[in-house]
């Protein structure tokens, strides 16, 4: 008999657009949340450093007008990033009865925003979530475009899914809390987005680094701004990352198997900005930009306080498995995000652990 052949014909549409509120605040935010969602049951996740910041007025912001909202918190730190921590916040959220109408609503910094996102993700098949990000990092970087993951011994990130947001609230005051090493290490990822796409933004960050540091409000408006619509313009062209989303990998491959070496130690934008210095001169090296850029980008980031070489303790031998480790590695060879000149990028440059070693500084 031959077999049957039953064809399913599943091709989509979906709009996943939703929009990223620069300048508001939490109370506002909460505000927003009642107007949109007024039906849904929601659960505010956070991590024990924001909860009695933002969370708790969050929460607070919601008794007032009369809806109970829980809090969770998990532990800080990016040693929580873990298959353990989403556990324990599904088993919490199932006991409380969560239903598929929920709203899940993330508070403070890319590890709460990749965590919250992750459970959202696969909690009942997917709930909706916003993000509420607090540190400069999640402001520009983690908390728009939807991937959301969980770190393994192995890797960074290697548990994952992209989950867009329904709302991104970005409240500038929250900064003025934050450690001025989570500022800084925010920075690199700006840094980041300057190098590879924007020079005029590259210029104003080194024109205005005192100011910067300083938080003062209409540079941290300009930043967060520029950065969120220069991730968003790559986003909506390549949201599941098969191409020039890739941009934004400059200085990760190297910076993640920086940050699995060292056990999640390190912060992630330290960790990102010794890749980018090591991916700058990897660049220079191999003839993709001048060893001037490759120059200025760590000066630059030397004006943020940045660290640009590997701790004394790491080899750049001992990385390079890690980085073949890579989701982005495919097929033995990895694929690299390398700079042409400052403002511009190319992504999918094949690079052999050899090309690596002769070029950059072990
Ligand atoms: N999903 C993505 O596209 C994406 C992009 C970039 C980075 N990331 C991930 O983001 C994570 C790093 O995020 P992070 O740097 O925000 O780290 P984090 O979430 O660990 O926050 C840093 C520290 O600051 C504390 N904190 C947060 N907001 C605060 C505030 N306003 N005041 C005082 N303290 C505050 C936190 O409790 C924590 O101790 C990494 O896991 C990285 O992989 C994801
Ligand atoms: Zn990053």
């Amino acid at each position: 008999m031959r077999p049957t052949r039953l064809p399913i014909r599943l091709r989509k549409t979906v709009d996943d657009s939703y929009d990223i509120v620069i300048g508001t605040s939490i109370a506002r935010a909460a505000k927003d949340i009642r107007k949109r969602w007024p039906a849904a049951r929601k659960f505010i996740i956070t991590d024990t450093n924001v909860e009695p910041l933002y969370a708790r007025s969050l929460a607070w912001s919601f008794r007032q007008e009369g809806e109970q909202v829980p809090v969770l918190a998990f532990p800080a730190g990016e040693a929580q990033k873990t298959r353990a921590t989403r556990d324990r916040i599904e088993d919490e959220m199932l006991a409380r009865g969560v239903t598929r109408d929920a709203l899940l609503i993330a508070v403070g910094g890319g590890v709460v925003g990749d965590v919250a996102g992750f459970v959202a993700a696969t909690l009942l098949r997917g709930i909706a979530y916003v993000q509420i990000p607090t540190t400069l990092l999640a402001q520009v970087d983690s908390s728009v475009g939807g991937k959301v993951a969980v770190d393994h011994p192995l890797g960074k990130n290697l548990l994952g899914a992209f989950h867009q947001p329904r709302m991104v609230y970005i409240d500038l005051a929250t900064l003025r809390t934050l450690p001025d090493r989570e500022f800084r290490a925010g920075m690199a990822e700006v840094v980041k987005c300057a190098a590879i796409f924007d020079r005029t933004l590259f210029a104003y960050l080194e024109k205005n680094a005192r100011r910067i540091l300083r938080k003062e409000p209409s540079c941290l408006r300009v930043i967060v701004q520029r950065s969120c619509e220069l991730k968003a313009a790559l986003v909506e062209k390549d949201e599941r990352e098969a191409g020039p989303r890739r941009l934004l990998n400059f200085g990760h491959t190297i910076g993640h198997a920086l940050e699995a070496r060292m056990r999640y130690t390190m912060l992630h934008g330290e960790a990102v900005a010794i890749g980018m210095a090591v991916e700058a001169e990897l660049s220079a090296g191999m003839g993709l930009a001048s060893a001037r850029d490759a120059a200025r980008l760590v000066a630059l980031l030397g004006l943020y306080a940045l660290p640009t070489t590997l701790p004394a303790r790491v080899t750049l031998e001992e990385l390079l498995p890690y980085t073949a480790r890579d989701k982005k590695a495919t097929g033995g060879t990895v694929h690299y995000t390398l700079l042409r000149r400052i403002g511009a990028a190319r992504h999918g440059i094949p690079v052999t652990h050899s090309t690596i070693m002769k070029h950059c500084t072990p």
